[in-house]
């Protein structure tokens, strides 16, 4: 089966998963920009991991209009997994029948942006320091289920 795993990622967290997750599959990954809906449709399955702003899973809209034959999509955010809920989440973002996971990714001040910045820092009325959450051992269960038919 031919895989491609594309992500959107603006500070480097998603990019991550998306690359543990290429590695784990052996196939390619690639920056959604780079991504055509001509590139899409050449593989059996797409798996698109997006960072998560203000409950929107970035590019997802992107690639379900690419209509690849089968997509999984994980959202990156720096919401606790435990208090993700995952089918409220599928809902806002209309992801109909299409998978969906949840990774802890992080925050990186100096790549935010000023205005990213004040965005995270009026959420959580902290100042927004470095924190990476990311663990690799989070992507087993998309894994198994992408093993599981591949
Ligand atoms: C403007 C803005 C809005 C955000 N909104 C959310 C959100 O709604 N839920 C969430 O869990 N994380 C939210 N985040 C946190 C990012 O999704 C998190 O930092 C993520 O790891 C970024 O991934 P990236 O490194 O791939 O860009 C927000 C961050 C910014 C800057």
């Amino acid at each position: 089966m031919k895989i491609l795993v594309t992500y959107k990622s603006k500070t480097g967290f998603t990019k991550k998963y998306a690359r543990w997750i290429a590695e784990e599959l052996n196939c390619e990954t690639k920056d959604i920009k780079n991504v055509s809906s001509k590139d899409a449709t050449k593989y059996d399955l797409v798996i698109h991991g997006g960072w998560i702003f203000g409950g929107v899973i970035s590019g997802y809209n992107k690639i379900k209009s690419f209509a690849p034959k089968q997509l999984i999509v994980f959202g990156v955010g720096f919401t606790p997994k435990a208090k993700v809920d995952l089918k409220k989440m599928a809902e806002d973002n209309k992801l109909g029948d299409t998978p969906l996971y949840y990774f802890e990714g992080g925050t990186n001040p100096p790549k935010m942006g000023f205005v990213g910045r004040k965005v995270v820092e009026m959420v959580t009325k902290e100042k927004v320091a470095y924190q990476d959450n990311t663990d690799r051992k989070a992507t087993a269960e998309l894994l198994k289920a992408v093993k599981a038919v591949k």
